[in-house]
């Protein structure tokens, strides 16, 4: 089986009734950075839980790295890394006493681990902190260490759910690039999940938009921009209104407006449409001041397609991850 990840009607009712993950089907290509982006409660780590086996589907059906979840479980455990929302690594144990307790778990031995170890270590930048307590770490400093030990084992495919989750923009930006690498020098399959749009939209591969349990898109991220409205491709001539202008022929056109000096077009894609556009104002004798090119973002997509925003869900739980942290460390 070449995909790394099949998942087929996928449904988890929780006791009490709550339909976590509701009929969902996606499929995962090797080598793959694939993302799942909803917000609070979507259904996220539920089924991240599902393909790593702690937790068992109600119905549907899953494989991962070729196996069948539910009948070779020891093979997907094997196979996989798994990097959790809610952190797991020791306070009181140092970097290093983390990760060797977690290669053992993976019955590898201490030089297996070392060697290993000091090449990760050393990829995230954390060699010099690998001796100190972990209750000493930033928080971006834990998650480096967190992807350390979901790597240990060297699988085949990782699970990150919320690998960023409350940190800030800087020390995101580092960790998507860790991120980056562990794919590129390890050929591996990385599924993740997010709330956070700029996340999905810089680092993944691909993305499924799930909601309430449901996925209402898959595609790169160009794709699913590309879904609400196309691009808008806005021009400003130096010598006036161009109402002379005809846009016959130009590829992918939606709509134009004229508004003094500026005309705003939207077109489906506007890489192919913007030539296009200058030509025809050109040729009517118009001279270019500017060429502006608007994408729509995933924040446009996510609301077309729930109806809702995902910003304010995500300042909440900034501040729960926050409480929590906190709690950790008291
Ligand atoms: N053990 C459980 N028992 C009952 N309901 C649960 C359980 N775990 C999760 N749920 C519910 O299932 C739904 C999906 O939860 P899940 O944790 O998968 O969402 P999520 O997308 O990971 O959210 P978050 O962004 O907050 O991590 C939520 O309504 C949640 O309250
Ligand atoms: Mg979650």
């Amino acid at each position: 089986m070449d995909k790394a990840i099949i998942v087929r009607n996928l449904r988890k009712v929780y006791e009490g009734g709550v339909v976590a993950v509701d009929d969902v089907s996606f499929e995962v290509e090797r080598g793959e950075i694939f993302g799942f982006l909803g917000p609070n409660g979507a259904g996220k780590t539920t089924t991240i839980n599902i393909l790593t086996t702690l937790i068992p589907p109600t119905s549907g059906e899953a494989y991962v790295g070729g196996y069948k979840v539910g009948d070779q479980d020891d093979k997907i455990r094997k196979a996989i890394g798994l990097v959790p929302q809610e952190l797991t690594a020791d306070d009181e144990l140092t970097g290093w006493e983390n990760i060797y307790l977690q290669g053992s778990l993976y019955g590898l031995s201490r030089s297996e681990i070392r060697r290993e170890g000091e090449e990760l270590l050393e990829m995230v930048g954390l060699e010099e902190a690998a001796d100190r307590l972990v209750r000493t770490y930033s928080g971006g400093m834990r998650r480096r260490l967190e992807l350390v030990m979901g790597l240990i084992h060297k699988p085949d495919i990782l699970f990150l759910d919320e690998p960023t989750l409350g940190l800030d923009v800087q020390t995101r930006a580092q960790l998507w690039n860790h991120i980056r690498r562990v794919r590129s020098e390890y050929d591996m399959t990385i599924f993740m999940t997010t709330h956070y749009m700029d996340e999905a939209d810089k680092l993944c591969d691909r993305i499924a938009i799930i909601d309430h349990g449901r996925i209402k898109a898959i595609g790169t991220p160009e794709e699913l921009k590309r879904m609400v409205e196309g691009d808008l491709v806005i021009i400003r001539t130096v010598n006036g209104s161009p109402l002379e202008v005809s846009l016959d022929g130009i590829p992918g056109l939606k709509d134009y407006t004229i508004d003094g000096s500026e005309i705003r077009v939207r077109v489906e894609e506007g890489e192919k449409a913007t030539p296009a556009i200058i030509e025809s104002l050109v040729s009517k004798g118009y001279r270019i001041r500017s060429v502006e090119l608007v994408r729509p973002s995933l924040e446009q997509v996510f609301l077309t397609l729930t109806g809702r925003s995902i910003r304010e869900e995500e300042a909440l739980d900034t501040i729960s991850y926050r409480v929590m942290m906190r709690r950790r460390r008291g």
